[in-house]
């Protein structure tokens, strides 16, 4: 049986991590995998987290299992985070997931588990995870447009004639804010003429909202899921707690399910916790409990939120930056889609050509597509990252 494997191609974003960690050049720049890092390259556990883990290990009493679905108030915080009152709770089933693959692991198998037939459409391009995880369980798959490479904006009018051709039951998977990896986003008319579009053809949204508060903030970065939320008659929704709450390594998400009808509710809870129970049986438990530890406290939750805006105006901060080191160097402005874009990625429109001289001539690690994490730089690596662009002719 081993011996008849064949060998897996490597994942680029892992494989690009691990050519980082062995570059031995000590000016070597990452903007590869999507992990935040402050100005001196530390990715470092939140002071919310730190103090809610301080407060879990004096309290807790027990390591015996929760729920299949994970731990109730932890499923109840996520709920409102990312939805507010946009949908009545009667109809939202949650089950907490190993991360946000995890969660988008489930919703596909969700989809599998109710229609064989149905086919999932993501966004070209996408992460490309969705499409390995699709691929691996036999999901019938398309894409539908999204990225104009030539403006690096949403190609929206692209994007909805190709959606146009989702049937009844399809599923439609959506960045909800911060889309990875091109960082361009759907502005919120275009949300809107999105859900007219889905009501018309009855194509399911599946949200993979994995960068909440990374983009315009918590509330801002939701607005497209609360949107769907409150027109939908059914909806997936596949939550991260990784980035927002730097618990990376904890692997903390949820999958939501909003069903029809408060009848169809148990249903659906039954089945999340039944496709739980088959792929892993019972979710992690310690990253869920400090986020809701952390949610339902007003002064962890409102110390979370301060450093989260840092964070994000960190960020945002960067973007400038590098987008006026460009518009000087280049003379031009055609580098300020970099303004444009939100979260942590932008992609910068680099041939692969160009890539690769960017990672042996420079040191500056991207990934293949192009695609750059800005919370990779700080203010002294930004003008080293203009300079190249422009030596690299992009
Ligand atoms: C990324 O896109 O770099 C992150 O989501 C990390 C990952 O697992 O790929």
């Amino acid at each position: 049986m081993l011996t008849d494997l064949t060998p897996q191609p490597p994942d680029k974003i892992l494989r690009l991590m691990a050519m980082f960690r062995d570059d031995p050049r000590t000016d070597k720049i990452d903007l590869g995998v999507g992990v935040y890092k402050n100005a001196e390259g530390v990715t470092p556990v939140m002071r919310a987290v730190k103090a809610a883990e301080r407060r879990l290990a004096e309290a807790q009493e027990t390591k015996a299992y929760t729920n299949l679905s994970g731990d109730p108030a932890f499923c109840r915080a996520m709920r409102d985070l990312l939805l507010k009152d946009s949908v009545g709770e009667e109809r939202v089933a949650i089950a907490a997931t190993p991360g946000g693959t995890g969660a988008i692991r489930q919703g596909l198998e969700l989809m599998r588990y109710a229609d064989l037939a149905a086919t999932a459409w993501f966004s070209s391009p996408t992460w490309p995870n969705h499409l390995t995880i699709a691929r691996y369980l036999g999901v019938p798959m398309r894409e539908y447009r999204y990225f104009d490479n030539a403006t690096r904006d949403v190609e929206f009018d692209g994007m909805i004639e190709d959606l146009k051709g989702a049937s009844s039951g399809d599923l439609v998977v959506l960045h909800g804010c911060c889309h990875n990896p091109t960082g361009a986003n759907l502005t919120a008319d275009q949300w809107e003429t999105l859900a007219e579009l889905l009501t018309k053809t009855g194509a399911i949204p599946f949200i993979d909202i994995a960068y909440q508060g990374f983009g315009d903030g918590l509330d801002e970065d939701a607005f497209g899921t609360r949107l769907l939320a409150s027109q939908m008659p059914e909806m997936l929704i596949a939550a991260s707690c990784s980035k927002n709450f730097g618990v990376y390594r904890e692997r903390t998400g949820v999958l939501i399910a909003i069903a029809p009808d408060a009848c169809s509710k148990p249903r659906v809870q039954d089945t999340l916790a039944f496709l739980n129970r088959q792929n892993f049986s019972f979710p992690p438990d310690h990253g869920a409990r400090v986020v809701q530890m952390i949610l339902d406290d007003p002064d962890l939750r409102a110390d979370w939120q301060a450093e989260l805006e840092d964070v994000r105006n960190g960020m945002l901060g960067l973007r400038e930056q590098l987008a006026s080191e460009l518009r000087m160097r280049s003379n031009s402005e055609r580098f300020d889609f970099i303004t444009r874009h939100r979260g942590m990625f932008s992609r910068i429109g680099a041939t692969p050509e160009q890539v690769l001289e960017l990672r042996e001539r420079h040191g500056i690690y991207m990934v293949g597509d192009s695609r750059i994490n800005v919370a990779g730089l700080n203010s002294d690596t930004v003008p080293v990252l203009a300079q190249a662009i422009i030596d690299v002719g992009i």
